[in-house]
């Protein structure tokens, strides 16, 4: 895939590993841009720090299908086309499932999933037109292996993997890629609220994520031989990740214990 011209449209992209993944896309030649997130100084900012780019910025919540109409009508009327959407945008709650407040539930499920979900629809017809085209959904190391006290958050990544393996299959006659990725523990303003420690940068998940695609992977996931491993033991041997978990249990209750960010 050669990415120099193409047009991308990153959600989330004014910040964490979206706005890393602008820049990384900038290295590779990427020029066009459309960003949407609900901040319009944070959409604003990105102008200053990127000025080689040239921005539409949509301010909008994903999890609005009128602002999804909305900025796919604006692309189309700007671009006449899209070659790359990113579905980045996400938010967490962590807890306890009976601490978690509806609205926090409701909240991560319809920004994190159903949003995505309704823009990839909205954006198929642009997207499809492009003869070299990509569909890149972010998921989570979560979205592979649940733990406690990420039980929404998790339930939303998993589903965004299971999405993303369908659009594949169901797009295969046409020139779309599909790739999800699978970031571990990101030091991004998502995680100020959590206590983890040696988390990845956004830089490092942007170029694994940019490589992934130029050398047509289907995940890219963070976190190593190790994770991967982790991945393996919990489809064949779930009763083995369930005592790790119990283990940590206490730990990564109080490690969680404020992590939100929505
Ligand atoms: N950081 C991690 O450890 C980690 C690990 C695994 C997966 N991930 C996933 O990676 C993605 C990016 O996370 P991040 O760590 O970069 O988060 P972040 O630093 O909090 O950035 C999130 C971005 O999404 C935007 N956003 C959030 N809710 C939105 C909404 N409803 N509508 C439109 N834009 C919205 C934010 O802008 P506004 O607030 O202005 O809307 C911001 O630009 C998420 O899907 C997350 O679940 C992160």
């Amino acid at each position: 895939m050669e990415l120099a011209n193409k047009k991308v449209f990153i959600t989330g992209g004014s910040a964490g590993i979206g706005k890393a993944l602008l820049a990384e896309f900038i290295r590779h030649g990427v020029r066009d841009f459309a960003v949407m997130g609900r901040k319009q100084a944070a959409l604003d900012a990105l102008k200053q720090e990127f000025p080689e780019a040239r921005l539409l910025l949509i301010a909008g919540d994903v999890g609005q299908p009128a602002d999804l109409d909305r900025a796919v009508a604006t692309i189309a009327e700007e671009w006449g086309g899209l070659d790359v959407l990113v579905n980045n945008a996400g938010v967490v709650s962590a807890g306890l499932l009976a601490d978690q407040s509806d609205d926090d539930i409701i909240s991560q499920i319809n920004i994190n999933l159903t949003g995505l979900i309704l823009l990839t629809k909205k954006a198929l017809p642009l997207l499809l037109q492009s003869t070299d085209g990509a569909l890149i959904n972010i998921s989570s190391g979560y979205g592979y292996l649940a733990m406690p006290f990420y039980s929404v958050y998790a339930a939303t990544k998993a589903a965004i993997r299971q999405f993303s393996d369908a659009m594949r299959r169901e797009h295969y006659q046409h020139p779309l890629r599909v790739m999800t990725v699978y970031p571990s523990a990101t030091d991004t303003d998502m995680m100020k609220t959590a206590v983890v420690k040696g988390m990845d940068s956004a830089e490092e998940v942007a170029r694994a994520s940019v490589e992934g695609l130029l050398a047509g992977q289907i995940n890219v996931i963070m976190g190593g031989a190790e994770r991967e491993a982790q991945i393996k033991t919990n489809f064949l041997e779930p009763r083995k990740i369930d005592a790790v978990a119990a283990s940590n249990y206490e730990a990564l209750r109080e490690r969680t214990a404020r992590h939100r960010s929505m």
